[in-house]
Protein backbone atom coordinates (compact mmCIF):
# COMPACT_ATOMS: atom_id res chain seq x y z
CA UNK A 1 0.00 0.00 0.00
CA UNK A 2 1.25 3.31 -0.50
CA UNK A 3 0.27 6.82 0.32
CA UNK A 4 1.24 9.59 -2.31
CA UNK A 5 -1.05 12.00 -0.17
CA UNK A 6 -0.35 15.04 1.62
CA UNK A 7 -0.44 15.31 5.34
CA UNK A 8 -2.82 17.66 5.27
CA UNK A 9 -4.91 16.43 1.79
CA UNK A 10 -8.05 18.57 0.89
CA UNK A 11 -9.15 17.95 -2.73
CA UNK A 12 -7.75 21.05 -3.48
CA UNK A 13 -4.34 20.04 -2.38
CA UNK A 14 -4.25 16.51 -3.33
CA UNK A 15 -0.45 16.83 -3.88
CA UNK A 16 2.18 13.47 -3.57
CA UNK A 17 3.50 14.75 -0.26
CA UNK A 18 7.28 15.84 0.04
CA UNK A 19 9.64 13.38 1.15
CA UNK A 20 9.51 13.16 4.74
CA UNK A 21 12.69 15.11 6.58
CA UNK A 22 15.30 13.15 8.46
CA UNK A 23 15.08 15.46 11.55
CA UNK A 24 11.48 17.09 12.40
CA UNK A 25 11.56 20.77 12.29
CA UNK A 26 8.80 22.19 15.14
CA UNK A 27 6.67 23.54 13.02
CA UNK A 28 6.52 27.09 13.87
CA UNK A 29 2.88 28.31 15.00
CA UNK A 30 1.26 30.43 12.46
CA UNK A 31 0.56 33.93 13.32
CA UNK A 32 -2.98 34.65 12.76
CA UNK A 33 -4.33 31.37 13.71
CA UNK A 34 -7.43 31.52 15.42
CA UNK A 35 -8.12 31.32 19.70
CA UNK A 36 -9.35 27.52 19.70
CA UNK A 37 -12.71 25.78 21.56
CA UNK A 38 -12.05 22.79 21.52
CA UNK A 39 -14.70 19.98 23.05
CA UNK A 40 -14.44 16.54 23.41
CA UNK A 41 -16.00 14.09 25.65
CA UNK A 42 -12.92 12.72 27.25
CA UNK A 43 -11.10 15.36 29.34
CA UNK A 44 -7.19 15.39 29.13
CA UNK A 45 -6.00 15.37 32.82
CA UNK A 46 -7.20 13.57 35.81
CA UNK A 47 -6.35 13.50 39.19
CA UNK A 48 -4.89 10.32 40.42
CA UNK A 49 -3.93 8.95 44.09
CA UNK A 50 -0.29 7.28 44.21
CA UNK A 51 0.34 6.49 48.08
CA UNK A 52 -0.46 9.61 49.73
CA UNK A 53 0.14 11.69 46.62
CA UNK A 54 -2.16 12.93 44.27
CA UNK A 55 -0.66 12.88 41.04
CA UNK A 56 -2.46 15.14 37.79
CA UNK A 57 -2.11 12.28 35.00
CA UNK A 58 -2.77 12.62 31.41
CA UNK A 59 -5.66 10.31 30.75
CA UNK A 60 -5.25 7.27 28.01
CA UNK A 61 -6.16 7.85 24.34
CA UNK A 62 -5.22 8.87 20.93
CA UNK A 63 -7.49 11.41 21.01
CA UNK A 64 -5.98 13.18 24.48
CA UNK A 65 -2.18 12.56 23.23
CA UNK A 66 -2.98 14.41 19.76
CA UNK A 67 -4.66 17.43 21.28
CA UNK A 68 -2.86 17.67 24.32
CA UNK A 69 0.11 18.47 21.94
CA UNK A 70 -1.58 21.02 19.95
CA UNK A 71 -3.66 22.99 22.70
CA UNK A 72 -0.21 23.59 24.38
CA UNK A 73 1.36 25.03 20.96
CA UNK A 74 -2.16 26.39 19.70
CA UNK A 75 -3.40 27.95 23.14
CA UNK A 76 -6.88 28.21 24.09
CA UNK A 77 -9.61 25.88 25.86
CA UNK A 78 -10.76 22.41 25.94
CA UNK A 79 -13.85 21.52 27.76
CA UNK A 80 -14.77 18.13 28.33
CA UNK A 81 -16.76 15.78 30.56
CA UNK A 82 -14.87 15.16 33.39
CA UNK A 83 -16.40 14.14 37.02
CA UNK A 84 -17.47 17.56 38.23
CA UNK A 85 -17.79 20.80 37.24
CA UNK A 86 -14.67 22.30 37.28
CA UNK A 87 -12.48 25.22 35.43
CA UNK A 88 -8.16 24.22 35.64
CA UNK A 89 -5.74 24.79 33.56
CA UNK A 90 -3.29 21.86 32.08
CA UNK A 91 -0.09 21.37 33.84
CA UNK A 92 2.90 23.14 32.54
CA UNK A 93 5.06 21.43 30.81
CA UNK A 94 9.31 22.03 30.20
CA UNK A 95 8.45 25.17 27.84
CA UNK A 96 5.17 26.62 30.41
CA UNK A 97 2.84 25.53 27.75
CA UNK A 98 -0.28 25.12 29.41
CA UNK A 99 -4.06 25.84 28.44
CA UNK A 100 -7.67 26.11 30.09
CA UNK A 101 -9.77 23.31 30.65
CA UNK A 102 -13.45 22.99 31.03
CA UNK A 103 -15.13 20.04 32.80
CA UNK A 104 -19.02 20.29 32.55
CA UNK A 105 -19.37 17.29 34.94
CA UNK A 106 -22.06 14.70 33.96
CA UNK A 107 -24.58 13.04 36.31
CA UNK A 108 -24.68 9.27 36.44
CA UNK A 109 -27.94 9.37 34.41
CA UNK A 110 -26.02 11.09 31.30
CA UNK A 111 -22.95 9.42 31.77
CA UNK A 112 -24.86 5.92 31.13
CA UNK A 113 -27.81 7.41 28.32
CA UNK A 114 -24.78 9.02 26.42
CA UNK A 115 -21.56 7.80 27.08
CA UNK A 116 -22.03 3.89 28.09
CA UNK A 117 -24.79 3.75 25.92
CA UNK A 118 -25.34 5.74 22.82
CA UNK A 119 -21.47 6.34 21.96
CA UNK A 120 -19.86 3.03 23.34
CA UNK A 121 -22.92 1.03 22.89
CA UNK A 122 -24.09 1.71 19.37
CA UNK A 123 -21.75 4.24 17.94
CA UNK A 124 -18.34 2.73 18.57
CA UNK A 125 -19.15 -0.94 18.02
CA UNK A 126 -20.90 0.51 14.34
CA UNK A 127 -18.14 2.51 13.06
CA UNK A 128 -15.91 -0.32 14.29
CA UNK A 129 -17.68 -2.95 12.28
CA UNK A 130 -19.15 -4.98 15.74
CA UNK A 131 -22.42 -5.14 14.71
CA UNK A 132 -23.81 -7.27 16.76
CA UNK A 133 -22.44 -5.41 19.58
CA UNK A 134 -24.84 -2.54 18.62
CA UNK A 135 -27.39 -2.24 20.54
CA UNK A 136 -29.57 0.75 20.20
CA UNK A 137 -32.40 2.25 23.37
CA UNK A 138 -34.47 5.79 22.53
CA UNK A 139 -33.85 7.02 26.23
CA UNK A 140 -30.38 6.53 25.15
CA UNK A 141 -30.30 8.28 22.48
CA UNK A 142 -32.46 11.27 24.03
CA UNK A 143 -29.82 11.38 26.93
CA UNK A 144 -27.00 11.95 23.98
CA UNK A 145 -28.81 14.70 22.55
CA UNK A 146 -29.10 16.23 25.57
CA UNK A 147 -25.51 16.04 26.34
CA UNK A 148 -24.49 17.12 22.88
CA UNK A 149 -26.99 20.52 23.46
CA UNK A 150 -24.73 20.83 27.05
CA UNK A 151 -21.47 21.09 24.66
CA UNK A 152 -23.00 23.17 22.74
CA UNK A 153 -24.08 25.76 25.14
CA UNK A 154 -20.68 25.41 26.73
CA UNK A 155 -18.63 25.89 23.29
CA UNK A 156 -21.01 28.79 22.27
CA UNK A 157 -20.07 30.61 25.74
CA UNK A 158 -16.74 30.05 24.72
CA UNK A 159 -16.71 32.18 21.65
CA UNK A 160 -18.70 34.54 23.40
CA UNK A 161 -15.41 34.90 25.52
CA UNK A 162 -13.07 34.76 23.26
CA UNK A 163 -13.49 37.24 20.41
CA UNK A 164 -12.72 35.87 17.41
CA UNK A 165 -12.12 32.31 18.55
CA UNK A 166 -13.12 29.09 16.67
CA UNK A 167 -14.91 25.87 17.81
CA UNK A 168 -13.40 22.63 17.46
CA UNK A 169 -15.37 19.91 18.14
CA UNK A 170 -14.26 16.11 18.46
CA UNK A 171 -15.12 12.80 17.43
CA UNK A 172 -18.45 10.37 17.93
CA UNK A 173 -19.78 11.37 21.21
CA UNK A 174 -20.42 14.79 20.09
CA UNK A 175 -21.74 14.67 15.94
CA UNK A 176 -24.89 16.65 16.74
CA UNK A 177 -22.87 19.56 18.76
CA UNK A 178 -22.09 21.06 15.43
CA UNK A 179 -24.97 22.31 14.61
CA UNK A 180 -26.69 23.10 17.55
CA UNK A 181 -22.95 25.25 18.16
CA UNK A 182 -24.17 26.87 14.62
CA UNK A 183 -27.76 27.48 16.18
CA UNK A 184 -26.53 29.42 18.91
CA UNK A 185 -23.53 31.51 17.07
CA UNK A 186 -24.91 31.68 13.51
CA UNK A 187 -21.68 33.30 12.36
CA UNK A 188 -18.94 31.14 14.39
CA UNK A 189 -16.72 29.13 12.21
CA UNK A 190 -17.29 25.72 13.78
CA UNK A 191 -14.80 22.40 12.93
CA UNK A 192 -15.30 18.78 13.53
CA UNK A 193 -13.00 15.68 13.89
CA UNK A 194 -13.70 12.85 13.37
CA UNK A 195 -11.19 10.09 15.06
CA UNK A 196 -12.67 6.79 14.46
CA UNK A 197 -13.28 4.97 11.30
CA UNK A 198 -16.83 6.62 9.41
CA UNK A 199 -18.15 3.17 8.20
CA UNK A 200 -18.96 2.00 4.92
CA UNK A 201 -22.47 3.13 3.65
CA UNK A 202 -24.70 -0.30 4.01
CA UNK A 203 -23.18 -0.22 7.89
CA UNK A 204 -23.96 3.04 8.57
CA UNK A 205 -27.50 2.75 7.31
CA UNK A 206 -28.42 0.65 9.93
CA UNK A 207 -28.64 3.31 12.66
CA UNK A 208 -32.14 4.23 13.35
CA UNK A 209 -30.81 7.89 13.87
CA UNK A 210 -28.73 8.25 10.93
CA UNK A 211 -30.03 11.38 9.78
CA UNK A 212 -30.31 12.91 13.20
CA UNK A 213 -26.71 12.02 13.43
CA UNK A 214 -25.35 13.55 9.48
CA UNK A 215 -27.45 16.44 9.86
CA UNK A 216 -25.50 17.50 13.01
CA UNK A 217 -22.44 17.24 11.32
CA UNK A 218 -23.44 18.99 8.69
CA UNK A 219 -24.22 21.84 10.94
CA UNK A 220 -19.97 22.46 10.95
CA UNK A 221 -18.21 24.50 8.22
CA UNK A 222 -15.39 21.75 7.86
CA UNK A 223 -15.53 17.89 9.12
CA UNK A 224 -12.25 15.92 9.06
CA UNK A 225 -11.57 12.20 8.48
CA UNK A 226 -8.17 10.29 9.14
CA UNK A 227 -8.01 8.80 5.56
CA UNK A 228 -10.00 9.14 2.00
CA UNK A 229 -12.41 5.89 2.65
CA UNK A 230 -13.70 7.59 5.56
CA UNK A 231 -14.45 10.97 3.98
CA UNK A 232 -15.71 9.41 0.81
CA UNK A 233 -17.95 6.69 2.76
CA UNK A 234 -19.06 10.09 5.15
CA UNK A 235 -20.45 11.72 1.62
CA UNK A 236 -21.91 8.41 0.11
CA UNK A 237 -24.03 8.35 3.34
CA UNK A 238 -24.94 12.40 3.28
CA UNK A 239 -25.71 11.90 -0.55
CA UNK A 240 -27.94 8.60 -0.16
CA UNK A 241 -29.49 9.46 3.55
CA UNK A 242 -30.05 13.21 3.26
CA UNK A 243 -29.78 13.85 -0.57
CA UNK A 244 -27.10 16.56 -0.62
CA UNK A 245 -24.54 15.87 -3.20
CA UNK A 246 -20.90 16.79 -3.10
CA UNK A 247 -18.90 19.10 -5.41
CA UNK A 248 -15.43 17.96 -6.73
CA UNK A 249 -13.80 19.23 -3.61
CA UNK A 250 -15.91 16.94 -0.94
CA UNK A 251 -17.96 20.58 -0.22
CA UNK A 252 -21.63 19.74 0.73
CA UNK A 253 -24.54 22.31 0.38
CA UNK A 254 -27.31 21.71 2.77
CA UNK A 255 -29.95 23.66 3.63
CA UNK A 256 -28.23 26.80 2.89
CA UNK A 257 -25.11 25.99 4.47
CA UNK A 258 -22.02 24.57 2.58
CA UNK A 259 -19.63 21.98 5.06
CA UNK A 260 -16.37 21.25 3.14
CA UNK A 261 -14.95 17.66 4.31
CA UNK A 262 -11.26 17.10 4.00
CA UNK A 263 -9.44 13.75 5.15
CA UNK A 264 -6.10 13.95 7.34
CA UNK A 265 -4.25 11.43 9.32
CA UNK A 266 -3.45 12.44 12.62
CA UNK A 267 0.67 12.57 13.45
CA UNK A 268 2.80 12.20 16.58
CA UNK A 269 4.54 14.91 18.71
CA UNK A 270 7.56 14.18 16.61
CA UNK A 271 10.04 16.44 17.96
CA UNK A 272 8.72 15.33 21.78
CA UNK A 273 8.97 11.95 21.61
CA UNK A 274 13.01 12.20 19.63
CA UNK A 275 13.56 13.73 22.52
CA UNK A 276 11.83 11.08 24.77
CA UNK A 277 13.44 8.42 23.09
CA UNK A 278 16.87 9.82 23.25
CA UNK A 279 16.92 10.59 26.82
CA UNK A 280 19.79 8.64 28.75
CA UNK A 281 17.12 8.34 30.92
CA UNK A 282 14.56 6.63 28.53
CA UNK A 283 17.60 4.26 27.48
CA UNK A 284 18.56 3.14 31.09
CA UNK A 285 15.44 2.70 31.54
CA UNK A 286 14.61 0.68 28.89
CA UNK A 287 17.95 -1.23 29.46
CA UNK A 288 16.21 -2.43 32.83
CA UNK A 289 13.01 -3.54 31.28
CA UNK A 290 15.25 -5.73 28.89
CA UNK A 291 16.37 -7.04 31.72
CA UNK A 292 13.44 -7.20 34.09
CA UNK A 293 11.75 -9.62 31.41
CA UNK A 294 13.22 -13.22 30.79
CA UNK A 295 14.19 -14.20 26.82
CA UNK A 296 15.93 -12.92 23.87
CA UNK A 297 13.29 -10.95 22.16
CA UNK A 298 10.79 -8.69 23.52
CA UNK A 299 7.53 -8.22 21.50
CA UNK A 300 4.95 -5.20 22.54
CA UNK A 301 1.45 -4.63 22.43
CA UNK A 302 0.25 -1.38 23.64
CA UNK A 303 -3.59 -0.98 24.00
CA UNK A 304 -6.82 0.17 25.88
CA UNK A 305 -8.84 -2.96 26.36
CA UNK A 306 -10.69 -3.01 24.05
CA UNK A 307 -12.41 -5.76 21.32
CA UNK A 308 -11.58 -3.37 18.06
CA UNK A 309 -7.98 -3.63 19.39
CA UNK A 310 -7.55 -7.22 18.91
CA UNK A 311 -6.09 -8.92 21.88
CA UNK A 312 -7.30 -11.74 22.19
CA UNK A 313 -7.32 -12.29 18.26
CA UNK A 314 -3.06 -11.59 19.18
CA UNK A 315 -2.72 -13.57 21.62
CA UNK A 316 -3.98 -16.33 19.40
CA UNK A 317 -1.41 -15.25 16.55
CA UNK A 318 1.81 -15.52 19.18
CA UNK A 319 0.33 -18.72 20.38
CA UNK A 320 0.30 -20.34 17.14
CA UNK A 321 3.52 -18.86 16.53
CA UNK A 322 4.98 -20.93 19.65
CA UNK A 323 3.30 -23.43 18.31
CA UNK A 324 4.81 -23.65 14.66
CA UNK A 325 8.32 -22.88 15.90
CA UNK A 326 9.42 -24.90 19.29
CA UNK A 327 13.09 -22.46 18.84
CA UNK A 328 10.98 -19.53 20.08
CA UNK A 329 9.88 -21.00 23.56
CA UNK A 330 11.95 -19.33 25.94
CA UNK A 331 12.89 -16.67 24.05
CA UNK A 332 10.44 -14.44 23.08
CA UNK A 333 8.38 -12.74 25.24
CA UNK A 334 5.25 -10.75 24.38
CA UNK A 335 4.78 -7.90 26.67
CA UNK A 336 0.74 -6.89 26.38
CA UNK A 337 0.16 -3.64 28.47
CA UNK A 338 -3.08 -3.74 28.55
CA UNK A 339 -5.26 -0.20 29.78
CA UNK A 340 -8.71 -1.04 31.49
CA UNK A 341 -11.01 1.64 29.51
CA UNK A 342 -14.91 1.72 29.75
CA UNK A 343 -15.11 -0.54 32.87
CA UNK A 344 -18.68 0.27 33.54
CA UNK A 345 -19.56 -1.54 30.12
CA UNK A 346 -20.54 -5.44 30.07
CA UNK A 347 -18.71 -5.80 26.98
CA UNK A 348 -15.51 -4.42 28.17
CA UNK A 349 -16.24 -6.50 31.84
CA UNK A 350 -16.32 -9.75 29.70
CA UNK A 351 -13.43 -8.74 27.47
CA UNK A 352 -11.63 -8.36 30.37
CA UNK A 353 -12.32 -12.04 31.78
CA UNK A 354 -11.24 -13.10 28.26
CA UNK A 355 -7.89 -11.49 28.02
CA UNK A 356 -7.13 -13.03 31.74
CA UNK A 357 -8.21 -16.11 31.02
CA UNK A 358 -6.50 -16.39 27.22
CA UNK A 359 -2.96 -15.20 28.86
CA UNK A 360 -3.59 -17.49 32.01
CA UNK A 361 -4.51 -20.53 28.90
CA UNK A 362 -0.93 -19.47 27.22
CA UNK A 363 0.92 -18.91 30.39
CA UNK A 364 0.26 -22.07 31.15
CA UNK A 365 0.54 -24.32 28.02
CA UNK A 366 4.24 -22.73 27.54
CA UNK A 367 5.46 -20.91 30.75
CA UNK A 368 7.58 -22.55 33.19
CA UNK A 369 9.78 -21.67 36.03
CA UNK A 370 12.24 -19.56 34.19
CA UNK A 371 10.37 -18.19 31.30
CA UNK A 372 6.66 -17.19 30.49
CA UNK A 373 5.31 -16.39 27.20
CA UNK A 374 3.36 -13.07 28.01
CA UNK A 375 4.02 -10.40 30.75
CA UNK A 376 0.68 -9.02 30.67
CA UNK A 377 0.00 -5.41 32.58
CA UNK A 378 -3.36 -4.03 33.30
CA UNK A 379 -2.50 -0.45 34.04
CA UNK A 380 -2.14 2.88 32.55
CA UNK A 381 1.82 4.45 31.85
CA UNK A 382 2.70 8.58 31.33
CA UNK A 383 4.60 9.14 27.86
CA UNK A 384 7.57 8.44 29.41
CA UNK A 385 7.91 5.70 30.80
CA UNK A 386 5.66 4.04 27.55
CA UNK A 387 9.06 5.41 25.36
CA UNK A 388 10.84 3.38 27.52
CA UNK A 389 8.56 0.22 26.57
CA UNK A 390 9.12 1.43 22.82
CA UNK A 391 12.82 1.75 23.17
CA UNK A 392 12.75 -1.77 25.10
CA UNK A 393 10.88 -3.59 22.35
CA UNK A 394 12.22 -5.41 19.40
CA UNK A 395 8.74 -5.32 17.69
CA UNK A 396 5.80 -3.73 18.42
CA UNK A 397 2.84 -5.75 17.58
CA UNK A 398 0.14 -3.32 16.89
CA UNK A 399 -2.55 -5.47 15.47
CA UNK A 400 -6.46 -4.13 15.86
CA UNK A 401 -9.30 -5.57 14.34
CA UNK A 402 -10.33 -2.02 12.73
CA UNK A 403 -8.96 1.37 13.98
CA UNK A 404 -9.48 4.49 13.17
CA UNK A 405 -5.54 5.65 12.57
CA UNK A 406 -3.76 3.61 15.85
CA UNK A 407 -1.23 6.27 17.44
CA UNK A 408 0.72 3.51 19.24
CA UNK A 409 2.30 2.07 16.04
CA UNK A 410 3.38 5.85 15.25
CA UNK A 411 4.46 6.48 18.63
CA UNK A 412 7.20 3.65 18.46
CA UNK A 413 8.25 4.68 15.12
CA UNK A 414 8.89 7.83 16.31
CA UNK A 415 10.66 6.99 19.87
CA UNK A 416 13.36 4.36 17.33
CA UNK A 417 15.64 7.64 16.99
CA UNK A 418 18.29 4.48 17.02
CA UNK A 419 16.85 3.03 14.03
CA UNK A 420 16.49 0.25 15.50
CA UNK A 421 12.77 -2.42 16.04
CA UNK A 422 9.92 -3.40 13.81
CA UNK A 423 6.65 -2.85 13.67
CA UNK A 424 4.02 -5.77 12.65
CA UNK A 425 1.00 -3.86 11.74
CA UNK A 426 -2.72 -4.87 11.02
CA UNK A 427 -4.29 -4.00 7.57
CA UNK A 428 -7.25 -2.85 9.35
CA UNK A 429 -6.01 0.62 11.19
CA UNK A 430 -5.95 3.89 9.11
CA UNK A 431 -1.88 4.04 10.17
CA UNK A 432 -1.79 1.09 7.32
CA UNK A 433 -2.20 3.84 4.59
CA UNK A 434 0.70 5.97 5.81
CA UNK A 435 3.38 2.91 7.37
CA UNK A 436 4.22 1.22 4.46
CA UNK A 437 7.47 -0.11 6.07
CA UNK A 438 5.67 -2.32 8.14
CA UNK A 439 5.41 -6.22 8.11
CA UNK A 440 1.20 -6.36 7.78
CA UNK A 441 -0.97 -8.65 9.15
CA UNK A 442 -4.69 -9.98 8.92
CA UNK A 443 -5.50 -9.75 12.49
CA UNK A 444 -8.88 -12.18 11.51
CA UNK A 445 -6.25 -15.35 11.26
CA UNK A 446 -3.71 -16.34 13.63
CA UNK A 447 -1.38 -17.60 11.18
CA UNK A 448 -1.38 -14.20 9.15
CA UNK A 449 0.04 -12.96 12.57
CA UNK A 450 2.39 -15.42 13.23
CA UNK A 451 3.87 -15.62 9.86
CA UNK A 452 4.02 -11.51 9.79
CA UNK A 453 5.95 -11.92 13.45
CA UNK A 454 8.33 -14.48 12.14
CA UNK A 455 8.77 -12.79 9.25
CA UNK A 456 10.05 -9.92 11.18
CA UNK A 457 12.06 -11.94 13.51
CA UNK A 458 14.27 -13.49 11.02
CA UNK A 459 14.68 -11.17 8.41
CA UNK A 460 18.36 -9.83 8.50
CA UNK A 461 19.53 -6.83 9.93
CA UNK A 462 19.72 -4.51 7.13
CA UNK A 463 16.04 -5.59 5.84
CA UNK A 464 14.82 -4.16 9.23
CA UNK A 465 17.19 -1.00 9.50
CA UNK A 466 15.68 -0.25 5.77
CA UNK A 467 11.94 -0.98 6.64
CA UNK A 468 12.11 1.32 9.83
CA UNK A 469 14.12 4.00 7.93
CA UNK A 470 11.07 3.95 5.92
CA UNK A 471 9.08 4.05 8.60
CA UNK A 472 10.50 6.88 10.27
CA UNK A 473 10.32 8.60 7.14
CA UNK A 474 6.10 8.29 6.85
CA UNK A 475 5.86 9.51 10.52
CA UNK A 476 8.44 12.30 10.74
CA UNK A 477 6.70 13.65 7.35
CA UNK A 478 3.59 14.31 9.44
CA UNK A 479 3.47 16.00 12.62
CA UNK A 480 0.63 16.22 15.15
CA UNK A 481 0.80 20.12 14.77
CA UNK A 482 1.05 20.43 11.37
CA UNK A 483 -2.24 18.34 11.48
CA UNK A 484 -3.99 20.46 13.76
CA UNK A 485 -2.68 23.95 11.74
CA UNK A 486 -3.50 22.48 8.75
CA UNK A 487 -7.15 22.30 9.65
CA UNK A 488 -7.62 25.52 11.72
CA UNK A 489 -6.02 27.23 8.92
CA UNK A 490 -8.57 25.30 6.17
CA UNK A 491 -11.45 26.05 8.16
CA UNK A 492 -10.35 29.18 8.84
CA UNK A 493 -9.69 30.08 4.80
CA UNK A 494 -13.52 28.46 4.46
N1 LIG B 1 -1.34 5.57 26.12
C1 LIG B 1 -0.97 6.13 27.32
N2 LIG B 1 -0.69 5.30 28.37
C2 LIG B 1 -0.78 3.94 28.26
C3 LIG B 1 -1.18 3.38 27.04
C4 LIG B 1 -1.46 4.23 25.98
O1 LIG B 1 -0.86 7.36 27.43
O2 LIG B 1 -0.50 3.25 29.25
C5 LIG B 1 -1.59 6.47 24.98
C6 LIG B 1 -0.65 6.16 23.81
O3 LIG B 1 0.57 6.82 24.02
C7 LIG B 1 -1.45 6.68 22.62
C8 LIG B 1 -2.89 6.53 23.07
O4 LIG B 1 -2.88 6.24 24.46
O5 LIG B 1 -1.17 8.04 22.39
C9 LIG B 1 -3.61 5.40 22.36
O6 LIG B 1 -3.94 5.87 21.10
P1 LIG B 1 -4.34 4.91 19.92
O7 LIG B 1 -4.63 5.79 18.74
O8 LIG B 1 -3.30 3.89 19.70
O9 LIG B 1 -5.66 4.15 20.40
P2 LIG B 1 -7.00 4.66 21.14
O10 LIG B 1 -6.82 4.30 22.58
O11 LIG B 1 -7.12 6.11 20.90
O12 LIG B 1 -8.09 3.87 20.53
C1 LIG C 1 -10.68 6.53 21.24
C2 LIG C 1 -11.74 7.57 20.97
C3 LIG C 1 -11.58 8.76 21.90
C4 LIG C 1 -11.56 8.27 23.35
C5 LIG C 1 -10.47 7.21 23.54
C6 LIG C 1 -10.46 6.63 24.95
O1 LIG C 1 -9.46 7.09 20.92
O2 LIG C 1 -11.66 7.97 19.60
O3 LIG C 1 -12.63 9.67 21.74
O4 LIG C 1 -11.34 9.33 24.25
O5 LIG C 1 -10.70 6.15 22.62
O6 LIG C 1 -11.73 6.14 25.28
P1 LIG C 1 -12.56 6.70 26.53
O7 LIG C 1 -13.89 6.04 26.41
O8 LIG C 1 -11.78 6.32 27.74
O9 LIG C 1 -12.62 8.19 26.39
Amino acid sequence: MTNPLSPFATDRAEQPRPAGRAQAAPAPVEPGLPLLICASHREPWTQRRVGHAELTVRTTGGLVTALDAALRRLGGRWIATGSEPRRSRAPEDEDGATYEVEQLGLTTREMDGYYSGFSNGVLWPLFHYFLGRVNFDAREWREYERVNARFAAAVARGLEESDGAVAWVHDYHLTLAPMMIRKLRPHARVGFFLHTPFPAFEVFRILPTRQQLLEGLLGADLVGFHTRSYRDAFLEAVQKLVGARSDRRGAVEYRGHRTRTLFSPIGVDVERLSALGQDPRTTSKAQRLRRSVPGDQIVLGIDRLDYSKGILERLAGFERLLERQPRYRGHVTLVQIAVPSRERISDYQRLKRDVDGAVGRLEGRYGDAAWSPVRYITRSFQPDDLAAWYRAADICLVTPLRDGLNLVAKEYVACRVDGGGALVLSEFCGAAEELTGAYFANPFGPDSIADALEQALTDDRMERERRMAHLREEVVGNDVHEWAQGFLRDLAQG
